[in-house]
């Protein structure tokens, strides 16, 4: 990609020294990255997105080229440099063009002052990044682009895949797309693809997936406006089927929002089945309405706990739960690159428990007979297994449904699909049933 200019960087240095200061990418670009035209979008997006990928690698080289640690305070100066350092490695841009245009960017970045620091620096990485290869491949973080205390948990969960693992979280993800299988056929849905000039293939473990050659904006996508087709992983359409949802029964989805995988349930459930959906973030359950909308399909939408059932449930028995909870996201650095600088390995434990309580305060809403899917975009073994196993061992009305399938490896209990398998995110997924009723 050649070298466009300032502005673009400029605004991108902005918005990574937000997220280095502790915002969440989730959260949006800031207001100088949305004024940019949409080609400077666009790379201003690509580069904070390919920085922060590679973030650990390039923290690491960024302290051997400098004389000095910079400030603390100086994240602005911090994030021009890092974003140098990608498009000069990583990135792929010609290294002599982004060194020229990312130091032009200095003064619109708030760094002005530290214009021939960001010029020596950048041109001393030219310079010495064959001498540093060999420094960089013995430190883990740098080798492998990701922190350390994950590296170190992914050895110990998967022994024979950890490698295979973090070199997929380094990768841009594709963009893949749910087909409306009740409204359109896959193969009827990529030809739509292709009138509008774009090129798909479908995803073999995942029979309503359909991958896109290019990411697009979602305005340039036939049948998006009319919920035909939904921006969603691979892995994450695994969820709904594995549900199977009974003609007629009730489903919860616990952690519903932004809706994706309700979006999914409402296109397999039969016979006017309800499907209740429940999130306890308020505004993310305006992103979910919003898709209900587009979607033009029904749920009932509940702000609540769902560790506090008390406080939104009727007392009707569901039929189908779907536990999507909250986690590490280990399974998905690859879409959301700064999860690799803001998680830390005290979170997994504080999350093991929140997931166990919510199995927990749910298990008494399903009925005799009834399915539960826990699902997480975890790829560690204390969110997974041992979250389902534990649960598994404390209720006797609780037995696994197995999960059998192409896809992913089979675990002490449940099912996991590492991150890049497929081409898809890092998904696990176990099925509770309930002990009674007709198959009791
Ligand atoms: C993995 S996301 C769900 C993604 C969603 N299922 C989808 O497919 O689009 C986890 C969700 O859990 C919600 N959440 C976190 N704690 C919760 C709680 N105690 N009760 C209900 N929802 C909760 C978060 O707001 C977040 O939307």
């Amino acid at each position: 990609m050649a070298a466009r200019g300032a502005a673009p960087r400029a605004a991108a240095a902005r918005w990574l020294a937000g997220v280095l200061e502790g915002r969440s990418l989730a959260a949006g670009p800031p207001r100088a990255v949305e004024a940019l035209a949409p080609a400077d979008r666009a790379l201003a997006q690509e580069l904070v997105y390919g920085t922060l990928r590679f973030l650990p690698r390039l923290e690491w080289r960024l302290g051997r080229l400098l004389e000095r640690p910079l400030a603390r305070r100086a994240t602005a100066l911090r994030a021009l440099l890092l974003l140098g350092l990608y498009q000069a490695g990583e990135g792929g841009f010609p290294a002599h063009a982004a060194v020229h245009a990312t130091v032009a960017a200095a003064a619109g970045a708030g760094a002005a002052r530290a214009r021939g620091l960001v010029n020596a620096v950048l041109r001393r990485w030219l310079r010495e990044r064959g001498a540093l290869a060999a420094a960089e491949a013995e430190v883990p973080e740098a080798r492998w682009a990701h922190p350390a205390w994950l590296i170190e948990a992914l050895r110990r969960d998967w022994p024979q895949r950890w490698q295979a693992a973090l070199e997929a979280g380094n990768r841009r993800p594709p963009m893949t797309l749910r087909v409306a299988l009740d409204r359109i056929g896959r193969e009827e849905a990529r030809a739509l693809l292709a009138e509008a000039g774009l090129t798909s293939r479908p995803v073999p473990e995942v029979p309503s997936a359909v991958a896109l050659a290019e990411p697009v904006p979602v305005e340039r996508l036939p049948g998006f406006a009319e919920g035909l087709l939904s921006v969603q992983d691979a892995a994450a359409q695994l969820a709904a089927p594995l549900l199977e949802p009974p003609p007629g029964g009730r489903v919860l989805d616990a952690c519903a929002a932004p809706g994706g995988k309700t979006g999914h349930l409402l296109e397999l459930v039969r016979d006017g089945a309800e499907v209740v959906a429940l999130d306890s973030d308020a505004r993310r359950i305006e992103r979910l309405r919003a898709t209900l909308a587009r979607l033009r399909r029904e749920a009932t939408v509940l702000t609540g706990d769902a560790r506090a059932p008390a406080g939104w449930w009727d007392g009707r028995p569901f039929a189908r739960i779907l536990l999507d909870a909250p986690c590490s996201g280990t399974g998905v650095v690859r879409r959301q690159p700064d999860i690799k600088l803001h998680r830390r390995a005290a979170d997994v434990p504080a999350l093991a428990r929140t997931q166990a309580a919510m199995l927990e305060a749910l298990w008494p809403l399903l009925e005799p007979g009834g399915m539960l899917l826990y699902v997480t975009c975890s790829l560690l073994r204390a969110e997974n297994e041992a979250v389902a196993g534990a649960f598994l061992a404390a209720h006797a009305d609780a037995e696994e449904a197995p999960i059998e399938a192409a896809w992913g490896h089979a675990c002490r209990v449940g099912r996991q699909v590492l991150t890049g398998e497929g081409d898809m995110d890092g998904f696990y997924f176990a099925r509770l049933r309930k002990r009674g009723g007709a198959r009791g």
